[in-house]
């Protein structure tokens, strides 16, 4: 966690909004996932925070990467770029999943010549990849209980475990290589009965499909890793002592084990600061404007179903009050109900643990440009 004085000195001196990253903390997350599942390959979700030098910080300590767009592909191609070609070519088959299920035609063909191991989870998938991405190896997104997880993703991605097999065997038919099994609990899933019903659901198709005359090499157990927003949620470690057990007992040692995780990678590794910009008095509630809002940094509320901690500097007797963004927009409500002390105009606030999912969904809705974003211990 990033000082309280150093948040304040740094906004005074870049100004606000600001999105302070730690990289600190990045590696420190790398080294807690790798420390606690040390047979599991991490491959970073991009998605939830593409910051190009979050993703440098993290291919520089060996990390692997989830990307789900070209675009996030060619974030983490820049990386490689100045390696011997076939150096390159192992990078991207050992060290880059291309996650999302569907691709448009116009990816696949740009993807093809990369050879890159990418997700499907239905038969029009398996045709659009024979016809324009041939040369990727293929890993079938499986559909798996996500139930409590804070962001659903089974209702739109995974093929049903009964149809699994078929679609492994429809793909070998299609002179494709099907690699393994991937699926996601949802994210932040604080449930982990979900991942031990997915492992479980996967040991049998795996079976299944070995006994067909499919044998699979790779099981990706996905991301859904939660961060300890609040106490409630139980730590990683027990997370981690459950998944190796669980997979030592249903997988051979040669079963290679990937994950994707996102929102852990980053979630703690960043801090919003903003400024209090205008103050009002609403049905006797004391409200707050402040220069940030659900368009931008706090996009997350709205997509990704996260509320922040909005917190003061100062310190004083405290009351509930309501915390707006700053856009014309009745939409745009960080908090009903944050405690804060009595707030002039100018004041600063601060959010922590606001590093996934809010920067990355930040958009220019109303001629507010995104948080500035500043590196610290890179
Ligand atoms: C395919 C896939 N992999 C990984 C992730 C990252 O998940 P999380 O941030 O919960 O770890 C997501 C998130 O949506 C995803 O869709």
């Amino acid at each position: 966690m990033i000082k309280v004085s150093l948040l304040k000195d740094l906004a005074l001196k870049h100004g606000t909004p600001l999105f302070i990253v730690d990289h600190d903390e990045v590696r420190g997350n790398y080294a807690e996932f790798k420390r606690n599942l040390p047979r599991v390959q991490l491959y970073y979700a991009v998605k939830a925070n593409p910051d190009p030098a979050i993703i440098r910080t993290l291919y520089a300590i060996g990390a692997s990467f989830d990307v789900a767009s070209i675009a996030e592909f060619k974030l983490v191609h820049d990386n490689i770029r100045h390696l011997p070609a076939d150096a390159r070519q192992n990078f991207i088959w050992d060290k880059i999943i291309y996650s999302n299920p569907i691709k448009d035609r116009r990816t696949l063909e740009e993807l093809d010549r990369y050879k890159p191991l990418v997700a499907f989870d239905n038969q029009e998938e398996i045709e659009k990849i024979r016809r324009h991405a041939p040369h990727a190896g293929l890993a079938l997104r499986i559909r798996v209980p996500n139930t409590g997880s804070m962001v659903e993703l089974s209702s739109k991605f995974g093929a049903s475990p009964a149809e699994a097999v078929d679609l492994i065997a429809m793909a070998f038919d299609a002179g494709l290589t099907v690699e393994g099994l991937g699926f996601h609990v949802g994210s932040q899933c604080t449930n982990f009965e979900n991942y031990v019903q997915a492992l479980a659901i996967s040991s049998s198709i795996m079976e299944e499909s070995e006994a067909r005359g499919y044998p699979l090499k790779l099981l990706d157990i996905g991301g859904g890793f939660p961060v300890r927003y609040d106490t409630h949620v139980r730590p990683f470690r027990e997370l981690a002592r459950i998944l190796r057990a669980e997979l030592d007992r249903l997988f051979p040692k040669s079963m290679e084990i990937l994950s994707e995780p996102g929102r852990f990678m980053v979630g703690t590794t960043a801090t919003l600061v903003a400024e209090i910009i205008g103050k009002s008095e609403r049905d006797g509630k004391r409200c707050y404007f402040i220069n940030d809002g659900i368009y931008h940094t706090f996009s997350g509320i709205l997509f990704d179903h996260c509320q922040y901690k909005v917190k003061a500097f100062k310190k004083g007797s405290k009351t509930i009050s309501a915390v707006f963004g700053p856009t014309c927009d009745a939409l745009d409500v960080i908090s009903q109900a944050e405690e804060l002390p009595n707030l002039k105009l100018g004041d600063l606030v601060y959010s922590e643990n606001i590093g996934a999912y809010s920067h990355a969904s930040s958009t220019f809705f109303n001629g507010f440009p995104p948080a500035q974003v500043i590196h610290i211990h890179q």
